[in-house]
């Protein structure tokens, strides 16, 4: 609920010139204004919040600091004894990870009958695939293409993807809305059973599918059910902490932590899945997160360590619509679908200051810039905030849109008495998506023999920035394929002598390279405890 005077009084002047915005069609950027802002005000080019790394497969370059300090820290298993030689679990592909990713590779891996075994930190479905709303992008519509999908996604990532990494991505797009859609997701439809699509930030054709805005819980929910069904075994709040290698330097498995009783498992496998996600909960840069409580980098962590190289981890995703306000539902996600079904973001002078459907970097640049050097933003709590004015949505596609395409938003904001069909909102760019990760081929291979990767742990599909929708598709499509590959590979792997020789030597390079580890990683869940007590000081 609203309630202080100048929130109310800048309410009335969104209200007043309501009318008037919703007319106005602001115009796109053009690339050297883009340029610009995005050098002026996304916190991806500031500068004093990045560390280079001293050692390791990208040493040299810059990474966020909290970052850099976990790649760089000392190994959970320095001082402990692990007994290699019994394995507790023995498996073709293990997977690491059970959100979107590491599920649909389970059940590719399945259906290519292999022995699949997936480990999590916490539960199936704790993941960021559970938290995405808006949708997932295919070209499967009669005006569109992958062509045209490439396009979009390959400019709005800064030109930077890797060709091959996109071009799968995209063509492989409306094959993983059949195939979703045959597992039992319930995308939005018409009353003739086509697939309801729409416009998101950056796309030049409506292709985002949905189910209303929860499509992310919709699609966990089914690939869930489908691992539950098959029964293959899942084995939760397990932490995996280290990589195993065999003698010939192969990934062949990974050093188990049980999250309740820190009791060591070994599992050893002819081929690794990494599908551990995103890191949202390092909050870089202090900021606050859309993530679920267990994005905390961890594969990329455990990849670095055992010699896999990185791609663009110097680049994040900050979604620039986070709740602002109130602050128990700081940083939580504002579907971008507000803005697809007619939001706009408008200063607290009520002004429209930006096309709501450019792409997220440049959005949520134009944004911290209104609150920042043009001082137009809203004061909340916790910082200013600019509205995004959803009673707009009804005014232009007619009273019931927002119950109906939106609901959650519409449950979220409601249970703090704010109702979005007839108050608009406060929001501040949140961090939502790690751009960058470990780097892969097409076949989903890491740098390491036998260990592949999937979803956001992943970087290199999407460039130096990710539209809407192309998160839930990626994590489908490289999942699926990771599962495929990995069994396959595992088919002809003979695994040999297990060894952990690697994390000594990256800790003797690390020795080596004066560097003092102050940290220990993988850092499994948020450090809240200790944040709280730094600020409390
Ligand atoms: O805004 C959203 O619904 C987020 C979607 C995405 O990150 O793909």
């Amino acid at each position: 609920m609203y309630t202080d005077p100048k929130m109310l009084e800048s309410i009335k002047k969104v209200e007043a010139a309501r009318e008037a915005n919703i007319r106005l069609d602001p115009r796109r950027m053009t690339a050297e204004e883009k340029d610009v802002l995005l050098r002026t005000f996304h916190p991806d080019y500031r500068e004093n919040q990045f560390a280079v790394l001293q050692f390791g497969p990208n040493k040299g370059e810059k990474v966020p600091t909290e970052l850099a300090a976990l790649l760089q820290g000392s190994s959970r298993l320095l001082g402990k004894t692990v007994d290699l030689a019994h394995p507790d679990y023995d498996t073709d592909v293990l997977i690491i990870g059970a959100g979107g990713a590491g599920t649909s590779a389970a059940i590719e891996a399945d259906n290519n009958g292999a022995r699949v075994m997936i480990v999590t930190k916490l539960r199936m479905g704790d993941a960021n695939t559970m938290m995405a709303e808006g949708g997932i992008q295919a070209a499967d519509k009669p005006n569109d293409s992958p062509a045209q999908h490439f396009l979009d996604a390959y400019g709005g990532g800064h030109f930077a993807a890797q060709k091959d990494l996109l071009y799968k991505l995209v063509t492989e797009a409306p094959e993983a809305i059949q195939w979703l859609s045959n597992l039992g997701v319930e995308f939005d439809k018409a009353p003739d059973g086509t697939m309801i699509t729409t416009h998101g930030g950056g796309t030049s054709r409506k292709r985002m599918h949905a189910a209303k805005d929860y499509s992310g819980a919709e699609i966990m929910r089914t690939l869930r059910d489908e691992v539950l069904n098959r029964q293959i075994p899942v084995v939760d709040f397990t932490a995996a902490i280290e990589l195993i290698k065999d003698e010939n330097g192969h990934c062949a498995g990974a050093v188990l932590m049980n999250m309740e009783t820190k009791e060591l498992l070994v599992a050893r496998a002819k081929t690794v899945i990494l599908a551990t996600g995103g890191a949202g909960r390092l909050h870089y840069q202090g900021f606050p997160t859309s993530n679920h409580y267990g994005a905390t980098a961890d594969g990329l962590i455990l990849g670095y360590r055992a010699g896999a190289k990185l791609l663009y981890a110097d680049t994040l995703q900050y979604h620039p619509t986070g709740a602002a306000f109130p602050a128990q539902i700081y940083g939580a996600l504002v579907t971008e679908k507000v803005r697809s079904v007619g939001a706009m973001l408008i200063n607290a002078e009520g002004e429209a200051f930006m096309n709501p459907l450019e792409t997220r970097d440049v959005s949520a640049a134009s944004i911290i810039r209104e609150c920042s050097e043009r001082g137009k933003g809203v004061k909340t709590p916790l910082g200013d905030a600019v509205w995004l004015d959803t009673p707009m949505i009804e005014l232009k596609h007619g009273e019931g849109t927002i119950e109906k395409r939106i609901p959650a938003m519409m449950r979220m904001f409601g249970k703090h008495g704010i109702d979005i069909r007839k108050e608009p909102i406060l929001v501040y760019p949140t961090l939502h998506y790690q751009n960058g990760g470990l780097h892969i081929t097409p076949d989903g291979q890491t740098d390491v023999e036998n260990l592949f990767a999937a979803g956001e742990v992943v970087g290199g599909i999407h460039g130096r920035n990710r539209l809407m929708g192309n998160s839930l598709l990626d994590i489908i499509v490289f999942g699926r394929n990771a599962g495929k590959q990995a069994s396959e590979k595992a088919k002809s792997v003979t695994v040999g002598a297990l060894t952990l020789g690697h994390v000594d030597a990256f800790e003797a390079e690390r020795k080596a390279a004066g560097c003092e580890a102050e940290t220990i990683s993988p850092r499994l869940l948020p450090n809240y405890a200790r944040r709280a007590e730094e600020e409390r000081r």
